[in-house]
């Protein structure tokens, strides 16, 4: 048979079946019921009753409801006390909440949405319950974070109707709903909880039923690979988030937000991400399987990677380096590229003596450092390799805030401490990093790029997409691919082919989308650098 006749059958059962649940899609939601009210339940009730939108409000029993809508006063007590909203507004959204005694109170909702604890078990009871009481126009939805959406929709009698709607902590003030649909759901289910996110105030982005879906399947890796490289010894813990923050301009680094996610919550995901792809990514480090099986889980137990001393600011267990003074003269040796012409400058601007001469006296070797190169080579051709040190400038990304002091194996305790004294009178922040490929910023970064871009060229999201779920749902102030322009394709394909050939693991590959752009010159996003740019959209 013609593949096209095939294709034409195949369109025309689905069709058929999928036709009876359309007027799902065309329905208004008037009102919701939200079914748990702990952490991100309370906070997707106030987003709803903000919205105008009835919600019939469902707990496990009395004290956990009163304990749910307990959240929900205190943080509509604090929009007033903050002048967001006025104490009428207050009475007036906290009246459009119902607090239920049971199930049946759902009965003539318009939209269910499931936010009881991650666990299939459980949320398979919740949308029995729903199936049974909701009318069969009502849209049924579940806040899993990781868990598969098809199967909470295979066990219900009508499965066309369920779809995922992940809000993003806290829910009423990070922007990003992700909709999940799967090969299940009815057509215009999912546009209608994307325009019913929209009428919230949200953003949402649409995606498949693929575990972790964009943001968690992008940030959770990126955090192992922060905790395994802190567990290989490759850094320390304040370096590696200090790399991430001054170097790369996230909010957060990533030992801070492991431990204020939970080190258990992100050991579950990644056991979900692994069960899924299976890759050297996933796997859990073993310091973060260590930490939760101490009960260190992070800033609620009060230590996790770092100690939270009467739940104040982070203190890292480890002290601080030996200090050194700065050099007075320095021998600065590049390949006349432009990292050698900017740390001239800086140098010169900070009134420190230069020569270029090793044979010449000085208090330090100082080599100018490529990401891509290592900087041993050049220490041992200066004849002085103990005094040397590279120094990495990663500035296009988070500019004139960060160096990375590069430590080869030969170089002295005092050379390092003596480089760190200068970056400190450049008036930079400095990271210590081993003289491997990427050093500390890029063997952060190029990896979370690589996903990303294997997220866009396995078809599952687009760049555009993808930015979207990193800047709304995890703070990152621009996109992954913003980041991977703004670093430039052909310096991160670089990066990573170096970390391929250093350690070989298979998610350190270049994926091949990011060689036919650096090898194009394409930008993945309109505003990115490169000569030319594409749409965002078309890599799918
Ligand atoms: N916490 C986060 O940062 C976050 C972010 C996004 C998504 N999620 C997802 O949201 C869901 C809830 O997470 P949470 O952190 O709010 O959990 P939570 O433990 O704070 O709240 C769960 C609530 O469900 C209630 N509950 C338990 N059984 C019930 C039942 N049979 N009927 C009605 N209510 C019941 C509990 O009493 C509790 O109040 C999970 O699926 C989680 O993966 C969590």
């Amino acid at each position: 048979m013609p593949t096209v006749a095939l294709g034409a059958i195949i369109g025309r059962s689905l069709a058929a079946a999928r036709g009876r649940d359309c007027n799902l899609a065309a329905m208004e939601i008037h009102e919701v019921a939200v079914v748990g009210l702990g952490t991100m339940g309370a906070g997707i009730a106030e987003v709803f009753a903000r919205a105008g939108i009835g919600v019939v409000a469902i707990e496990a029993d009395e004290a956990a409801l009163n304990r749910g809508l307990g959240i929900l006063d205190a943080s509509l007590s604090r929009a007033v006390s903050r002048g967001r909203i006025t104490a009428a507004d207050q009475a007036e959204i906290r009246g459009r909440v119902r607090p239920a005694a049971g199930f049946s109170a759902a009965a003539g909702v318009d939209l269910a949405i499931e936010v009881v604890p991650e666990q299939l078990q459980i949320k398979r009871q919740i949308f029995a319950e729903l199936d049974r009481v909701c009318s069969p126009e009502a849209i049924l939805a579940t806040n899993t974070s990781s868990l598969s959406v098809t199967a909470i929709a295979a066990g219900t009698a009508n499965p066309g109707r369920v779809v995922g709607m992940h809000f993003f902590n806290p829910a009423p003030v990070m922007r990003l709903v992700e909709v999940v649909s799967t090969v299940l759901s009815a057509e215009g289910v999912p546009d209608a909880v994307a325009a019913l996110a929209r009428r919230l105030g949200k953003t949402p982005v649409q995606v498949a039923d693929r575990a972790g879906f964009v943001a968690n399947a992008l940030l959770l890796p990126y955090l192992n690979h922060a905790i395994s490289l802190l567990d290989a010894g490759y850094s320390s813990a304040a370096d590696i988030d200090l790399a991430c923050t001054a170097g790369i301009g996230l909010p957060m680094g990533p030992l801070a937000l492991l431990d204020m996610i939970g080190l258990d919550t992100s050991l579950a995901i990644l056991e979900v991400l692994h069960g899924e792809f299976g890759g050297d990514r996933y796997v859990p480090a073993a310091l973060l399987r260590r930490l939760v099986e101490a009960g260190r889980t992070g800033r609620k137990s009060g230590r996790g990677i770092y100690t939270y001393p009467g739940g104040a600011d982070p203190r890292s267990d480890a002290g601080p380096g030996e200090a050194g003074s700065p050099p007075d003269t320095v021998t600065l040796i590049g390949s006349g590229d432009s990292a050698e012409a900017e740390l001239a400058s800086v140098l010169a601007a900070a009134g420190i003596n230069v020569t270029r001469n090793a044979a010449h006296r000085s208090d330090l070797i100082l080599i100018a450092a490529q990401a891509g190169r290592p900087v041993l080579p050049a220490a041992l051709a200066a004849g002085r390799a103990d005094e040397a040190v590279g120094m990495h400038l990663p500035g296009t990304l988070a500019p004139g805030s960060l160096a990375e002091v590069v430590q080869t194996s030969l170089s002295s305790p005092v050379a390092v401490s003596t480089g760190m004294a200068l970056a400190a009178k450049l008036g930079l922040s400095a990271v210590l990093a081993p003289d491997r490929p990427g050093f500390l910023v890029g063997a952060l970064l190029y990896p979370h790029l690589a996903d990303a871009v294997r997220m866009v060229q396995d078809g599952y999201a687009s760049a555009a997409d993808v930015n979207t779920a990193m800047t709304l749902g995890c703070g990152y102030p621009t996109g992954p691919f913003e980041l991977l322009d703004t670093a430039g394709p052909t310096t991160v394909l670089a990066g990573l082919e170096a970390m391929y050939d250093a350690y070989g693991y298979p998610s350190f590959a270049p994926p091949p989308l990011l060689a036919e752009h650096a090898a194009a010159g394409i930008a993945f996003t309109r505003r990115g650098a490169g000569p030319r740019s594409a749409d965002a959209t078309t890599a799918r």
